[in-house]
């Protein structure tokens, strides 16, 4: 959700952990700080705005020091107010800290500190962290302090916290936090890519760790105080790199790369789908669980496992995980699907399944994430880093892993490797329809309402459209099964109204059409998706031919992403960072 940063080492401390928030800005936007210790004093600056307005507000770059941390919010506790920013401090403006998480005790923590004297100046849960250091930090025994602290906070956390004399102190429970080393200094931050550009050589914090980077020397204990060793890892990043090339935005570049994700999957590392296979091949029932567009890809993956490989499938939602544990059992499998494999809901779903005994598998597309680490077997997407809040080419790379892994499990019936090539060509003709479907959007900008329509395994797409549309474009919109049509959307459809059916030339193609008569006789607006033409539709985009139906999904999805792209654009949006969204959820 929030991202946080620490450095400490021989460089300036601030050039580096502004470019550090840059590149995590997509865990957070709201508000942005930094505190830099220089001359034994502590120099927070903070703001509302995102990592350049603020930079630019405050000069962020050029402060003078070489320890620091930094935080970009995405607000749970508390406004979006410069108050509310992080970094906070205590009383005596001695130790600054960031926090990712939520403190679940932080009211009566907060007021029994202030029985002890202590003012507060923010609304947040963050702030007590600062207020307990401070408390505890009287003999300035650092490591004690940080134990005595961690020993307070319930909830799920992870804080970097920097202390006037240079030192820098960090723990996590059930947040990530990494340690990113590197000669003459430590990087700290809740994700890889918080240093990546600097260092390879990450160490990954286990639960309830505490780290302590003192004179260039970084040491770890648990939370009873002993030392723990934690091994340093090679961390690599794969295709696309973080910028936006020759595109505006994140978003279109990463719309555009899609052809070539079709064109990847499930090429590399053929004895990890192997072993991944045999699990899933092997198993009672299949429980596949995720969140926003991940769980998109969980109900085409239900379709695809249950009809072709014959497992028995259920999808839950990943929040809704906890109420829904009647049949799981240590006979079934967990699949949990998640481009970041940090989302809060769905590690949650994991630890509880895991705790039942259910073996788990992950989709994930970064390896060194929680969810990865926790998996029996996990396989990755690799699509590349993602920076666009909404997930586009991330769920393509899910779903043409899930068509790889379905092929190989019913010895390539389903005809994907065969056409993956085929399939990358179709991706690029629909992509090339860009100006025809920005015309489109032009004429859906005064939309109040846009249903979408798709049976079987369409309609996780017709899905997954409304969700873009409504994340960038801000416009009502709702996937809807097409069948279910006349047992009551039917009653919301006017002249007003713009329908977008999901219709390719399968065995749903007959009944698609007859739900749009009925819907173009109420005076709606009809577009239709199809490599089909027909007159029922108003505005027609057509798909390229790809004889396999089933593959579909893969196409479709594709000129709805451009859409809600343009409706953005169009609306005055910036479609890589949509109002109150973050990329990767790690709070519940
Ligand atoms: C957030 C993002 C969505 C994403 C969902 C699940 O809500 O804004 O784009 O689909 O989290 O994320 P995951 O990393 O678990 O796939």
């Amino acid at each position: 959700m929030c991202s946080i940063i620490g450095y400490k080492g021989q460089l300036n401390a601030a050039p580096l952990l502004v470019d550090s928030l840059k590149q995590m800005e997509y865990r957070g936007y709201d508000s942005v700080g930094i505190a830099i210790i220089n001359d034994g004093k502590v120099i927070v600056r903070k703001s509302v705005g995102n990592v350049s307005n603020v930079t630019e507000k405050f000069n962020l770059g050029i402060m003078p020091g070489h320890t620091g941390i930094g935080h970009t919010r995405w607000a749970t506790h508390g406004r979006v107010t410069e108050e509310n920013a992080h970094p906070h401090y205590g009383c005596t403006n001695s130790i600054a800290i960031v926090h990712n998480g939520v403190i679940e005790n932080h009211r009566e923590l907060r007021n029994e500190l202030i029985g002890l004297g202590h003012r507060f100046k923010s609304d947040t849960d963050s702030e007590v962290i600062a207020h307990l250091l401070e408390s505890y930090y009287a003999k300035k025994d650092i490591k004690k302090t940080t134990i005595e602290t961690c020993r307070r906070l319930k909830g799920a956390y992870a804080f970097v916290a920097a202390f006037e004399d240079g030192r820098i102190c960090g723990s996590r429970c059930d947040q990530p936090l990494i340690i990113g080393s590197l000669d003459g200094g430590y990087f700290i931050s809740s994700d890889v890519l918080g240093f990546l550009k600097h260092t390879d050589k990450a160490i990954f914090l286990h639960n309830r760790d505490i780290a302590i980077i003192e004179s260039n020397a970084l040491q770890l204990f648990d939370f009873e105080g002993n030392a723990v060793n934690r091994e340093t890892t090679q961390v690599a990043w794969e295709g696309s790199s973080l910028d936006k090339g020759k595109y505006a935005f994140h978003t279109l570049k990463e719309i555009h790369e899609q052809p070539a994700v079709v064109e990847k999957a499930g090429i590399k590392k053929s004895g990890k789908i192997k072993e991944f296979c045999d699990i899933l091949g092997d198993t009672r029932t299949v429980y596949i669980t995720a969140s926003g567009t991940s769980y998109h890809c969980a109900l085409i993956a239900k379709y695809l496992l249950s009809n072709l490989a014959k497992i028995h499938c259920e999808t839950i939602v990943s929040s809704e995980f906890p109420y829904t544990l009647e049949s799981i059992d240590n006979s079934s499998v967990l699949l949990a699907i998640s481009q970041s494999g940090e989302t809060a809901d769905v590690l949650e779903a994991a630890r509880v399944a895991k705790q039942i005994g259910s073996k788990i598998l992950s989709i994930v597309n970064i390896p060194t994430s929680s969810l990865a680490r926790m998996s029996d077997s996990f396989l990755e997407i690799e699509c590349g880093p993602e920076v666009g809040v909404a997930a586009t080419k991330s769920f393509t790379a899910q779903l043409s892993l899930i068509y790889a892994i379905v092929d190989r499990l019913c010895n390539y019936v389903l005809g994907f490797q065969a056409n993956k090539i085929f399939l990358a060509e179709a991706s690029r003709e629909v992509l090339d329809q860009e100006t025809k479907i920005q015309a489109i959007a032009g004429k859906l900008r005064q939309a109040r309402d846009i249903y979408l329509l798709g049976r079987s395994i369409h309609y996780p797409i017709a899905l997954e459209g409304a969700l873009k549309i409504k994340e960038l474009s801000y416009i009502h919109a709702e996937g809807i099964v097409a069948g279910e049509l006349k047992h009551g959307p039917l009653a919301l459809i006017d002249k007003n109204t713009y329908v977008i059916i999901i219709n390719p030339d399968d065995r749903t193609h007959c009944d698609n059409i007859i739900s749009a008569r009925e819907i173009k006789t109420r005076g709606a607006t009809i577009i239709g998706i199809s490599n089909k033409p027909n007159e029922a539709y108003d505005i027609f985009l057509k798909l390229p031919f790809i004889g396999e139906s089933i593959l579909y999904p893969i196409i479709e999805v594709l000129p709805l992403q451009i859409l809600a792209y343009y409706l953005a654009l169009i609306k005055n949006i910036d479609p890589d960072y949509p109002r109150n969204l973050a990329k990767s959820v790690t709070v519940k």
